[in-house]
């Protein structure tokens, strides 16, 4: 029997990270000696305190259901950390506790988009965007960014907004570009969409990965009325080195909340309390949290200072600084001709010359660069520059 699965599911296209990570792991189990570079979560362990929480959660009996939109104290840790770290003014009836920051942007998405809305996209994309706004039969509207860096301005938005408009979804700073999207201009983009109507989604999943300059920047530190039409989609996952815990939360206008609230009480209901509890105590001993954020996010820096010029040394790679998050997102194109026709083909040349996987930016909507995370060792970053140097040559 061929399993008629829904068209909904039928047109989704799988992850190209996870595909890429599933090569890595289908050549390690051969017995190649792989460098992962596609990885897309910390390499780091939760901190020690924050699984002490976890365990004192469980030691108190929380292994029941919770509230759907998560326990009070989960959603007023959140709104205590966002008013101390941000100058927020949040309530907690604008709180959700959801299973990851993916679910909270699934519980966004689906709340707000009807079909034929049209959702504003800029590129390059974390995969899971369109296939959010496919399931949702709402229409994709990419904003190309090359020109101006692949950081998003307002005049870009502004541009591409039509009657029909209904969403832009944002992420700075962005995966898989690195880039990160000045505060100013934020504020802009928002009022250029509030002006029309248009809500905005922003996908704060790497908050605290940026490098200075650059500043950790939130949305929900805008006013009120600005901030009706925002939600913030956060994690726990890479900030806190949390991927396999599954939290994430929604800040939104209560209205909205509600509904998403609605939505996760026939799906997920919540996500696990005692897992909850811990990350509520995790944010009210701030100082130990943010220290523990500061130490990776200074490691991540670390090896984004030796890295990038490294690749800028590489014949014919050219990438640019990102100011955020793990990734490091390289034009290739000057690599195409006889040998290379696409991105794709060197990513598979790497892979089977160099055995160093990165993931294809054809699947983030920008053919011709690679993605390389560095949220790996600098022994594996090393390994592979040399390696690539020896297969492209130097500059
Ligand atoms: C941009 C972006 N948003 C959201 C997520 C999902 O994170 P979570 O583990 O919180 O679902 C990821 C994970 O790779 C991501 O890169």
């Amino acid at each position: 029997m061929t399993f008629p699965v829904s068209k909904h599911v039928a047109a989704m296209k799988g992850s190209s990270t996870l595909i890429a990570a599933q090569m890595a792991a289908e050549m390690r189990a051969s017995g190649v000696d792989v460098i992962d570079l596609s990885v897309g979560e910390p390499d780091f362990d939760t901190p020690d305190f924050i699984k002490a929480y976890a365990s004192e959660g469980l030691a108190r009996g929380l292994t029941k259901y919770t509230a759907t939109a998560g326990l009070a104290e989960f959603r007023n840790a959140i709104v205590d950390f966002y008013a101390a770290r941000f100058g927020s003014q949040l309530s907690q009836s604008e709180i959700a506790a959801a299973c990851g920051g993916k679910q909270a942007l699934f519980n966004a998405a689906c709340t707000l988009l009807d079909p034929g809305d049209e959702v504003l996209i800029p590129k390059p994309y974390w995969v899971t965007f369109p296939e959010i706004a496919a399931f949702c039969e709402a229409k994709c509207v990419f904003i190309e960014t090359e020109e101006t860096g692949f950081v998003l301005t307002a005049e870009q938005v502004r541009n591409s907004i039509s009657a029909r408009t209904k969403l832009l979804i944002i992420n700075s700073p962005n995966n898989p570009s690195g880039r990160v999207i000045p505060p100013n201009e934020m504020k802009k983009i928002v009022e250029a969409c509030a002006e029309s109507g248009v809500f905005v989604l922003t996908d704060e999943c790497y908050l605290f990965f940026a490098y200075p300059p650059a500043e950790p920047f939130s949305l929900a530190c805008l006013s009120p009325e600005l901030r009706n039409f925002v939600c913030v989609a956060g994690s726990f996952s890479k900030t806190y080195a949390m991927t396999g815990w599954r939290i994430g939360y929604t800040i939104a206008n209560e209205e909205w909340t509600k509904a998403m609230v609605k939505l996760q009480s026939h799906s997920a209901t919540h996500p696990t309390s005692f897992v909850q509890y811990a990350c509520a105590k995790a944010l009210q001993n701030s100082d130990a949290t943010i220290a523990a954020v500061n130490a990776m996010t200074s490691e991540y820096e670390r090896r984004r200072n030796w890295f990038v010029p490294a690749l800028n040394g590489i014949r014919g790679f050219k990438c640019p600084m990102p100011e955020g998050a793990f990734y490091a997102f390289v034009d290739v194109r000057e690599l195409f001709g006889d040998r290379f026709a696409d991105s794709a083909a060197v990513a598979e040349a790497l892979l089977k010359e160099a055995h160093i996987v990165v993931t294809d930016g054809a699947g983030f909507g920008a053919d011709g660069w690679l993605r390389f995370s560095y949220a790996t060792s600098m022994e594996n970053l090393h390994r592979a520059v040399a390696a690539m140097k020896g297969m492209f040559g130097e500059n």
